[in-house]
């Protein structure tokens, strides 16, 4: 698969006298509030490869073992992650994060909790499919010829996977099986949260509690919008039209955890370090969007707070502190530790604001949508 970065160029988008953004924005259904996601130039958005990574997005048989489907950890109720601390894969390996919510992930210049060279849904939903340490949906060298099997048996997907690659009409292959899931996953977008409504100029879409819980949120008190700022409160963004020089690869570590004293995360996971070995990389993710954050907990990349009250105490407190077990460590200390994560003296009604504030992030159109849930 070649993928080069930037990923669509604007020129591309321009050519030939055709209205291709309009024509790529249709086949994904990109509602006009939202910019057209970037893709790899091999890779351009269809009707037809996102109808048909839909239905394999929802279909077990894309497992080894045919016990799990994406869907498994990703829930459309649930804006698409699986309410587990950390998710368990189909041969029953319990992985150490936490699934993350697909709406508009489409969007993120990087992809995971923290790896700064996952750059296309390509690559990244290799993972999921082939991954080995831990196994999720299990396909390995010894077993791929018998799931391809599962698919081209199957007359409706064999004419399918002919109607989505038409330049490529014989056989079903993984790479055709990953182009039409990361374009279905760059369909899963949207911006119509009442918190949407209320920046759009409908005042009344939120309660005033929000607003100020809003105005805390974008504050130097709180200091959240640094790093859950923009269109999807989460400040790794990329879209189509973004540039090598004005993407953004946001990585911070927000204090859970200090071993040893240190900076040290638990040795299951400590982050971007876990790909750099750079010891300043230790305990370093991306910021999560936070559309729909009051349905995806528990939270964090390894599902370690259970309520987004505790996440708020949590920034207030500066960090947590670990009295005791193998993490013990006071978070609030760790050297390692952004300098906007510092404690604050929060009000009962400020932190109340804020949780209503969070909860005008939810987007029941998003959550409902069904052009997003499984096939009839
Ligand atoms: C066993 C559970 C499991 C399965 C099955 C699974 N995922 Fe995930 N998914 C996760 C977890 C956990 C993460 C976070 C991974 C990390 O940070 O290393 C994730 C991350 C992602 C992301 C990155 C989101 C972002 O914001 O960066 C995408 C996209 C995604 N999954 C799509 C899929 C698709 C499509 C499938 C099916 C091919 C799939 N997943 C199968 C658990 C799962
Ligand atoms: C320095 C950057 C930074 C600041 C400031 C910050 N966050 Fe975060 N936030 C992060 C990172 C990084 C993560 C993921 C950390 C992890 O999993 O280890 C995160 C995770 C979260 C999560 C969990 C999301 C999920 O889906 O699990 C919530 C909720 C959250 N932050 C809310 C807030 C609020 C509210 C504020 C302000 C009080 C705030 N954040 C301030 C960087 C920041």
């Amino acid at each position: 698969m070649s993928v080069r970065f930037p990923l669509l160029l604007l020129g591309l988008l321009a050519g030939c006298g055709r209205d291709l953004e309009a024509e790529y924005r249709e086949a994904l259904g990109t509602p006009k509030a939202l910019a057209l996601p970037s893709f790899p130039e091999s890779n351009p958005p269809t009707r037809e490869k996102r109808e048909l990574g839909r239905r394999l997005f929802y279909d077990q048989r894309l497992s080894g073992n045919q016990t799990q489907s994406c869907a498994s950890c990703h829930e459309q109720r649930l804006a698409f992650t699986d309410g587990k601390p950390t998710s368990t894969g189909s041969t029953g390996h319990v992985l150490t994060r936490n699934s993350q919510g697909l709406q508009n992930a489409a969007y993120n210049s990087t992809l995971t909790w923290a790896n700064n060279g996952l750059i296309t849904l390509e690559a990244q939903l290799m993972v999921p499919i082939r991954g080995d340490r831990p196994v999720e949906l299990g396909v390995n060298d010894g077993n791929e010829g018998e799931v391809i099997a599962r698919f081209e048996s199957d007359a409706e997907y064999a004419a399918q996977f002919r109607a989505a690659f038409p330049a490529s009409p014989s056989g079903v292959t993984i790479d055709k099986v990953v182009f039409a899931l990361a374009t279905f996953c760059r369909s899963l977008v949207g911006a119509d949260s009442p918190y949407d409504r209320f920046v759009a100029g409908d005042t009344s879409a939120i309660s005033d509690a929000a607003k100020r819980g809003a105005d805390l949120f974008n504050g130097e008190k709180f200091e959240c919008f640094h790093c859950h700022g923009g269109v999807n409160l989460g400040i790794s963004y990329r879209d189509a039209r973004t540039t090598a020089e004005t993407a953004t690869y946001p990585f911070f570590n927000n204090g859970l955890y200090n071993v040893g004293g240190d900076g040290g995360y638990p040795a299951r996971d400590q982050g971007l370090y876990e790909l750099t070995l750079h010891p300043d990389d230790r305990g370093r993710f991306r910021p999560q969007s936070l559309r729909n954050v009051a349905l995806t907990a528990p939270y964090m990349h390894d599902g370690s707070i259970e309520t987004l009250e505790g996440v708020v105490r949590h920034y207030a407190a500066g960090g947590r502190n670990v009295e005791s077990g193998p993490n013990a460590g006071d978070g609030r200390l760790n050297p390692l530790k952004s300098g906007l994560v510092r404690p604050f003296a929060a009000t009962e009604q400020e932190i109340a604001d804020v949780l209503a504030f969070l909860e005008t992030l939810t987007d029941t159109t998003f959550v409902e949508n069904p052009a997003f849930s499984a096939p009839p």
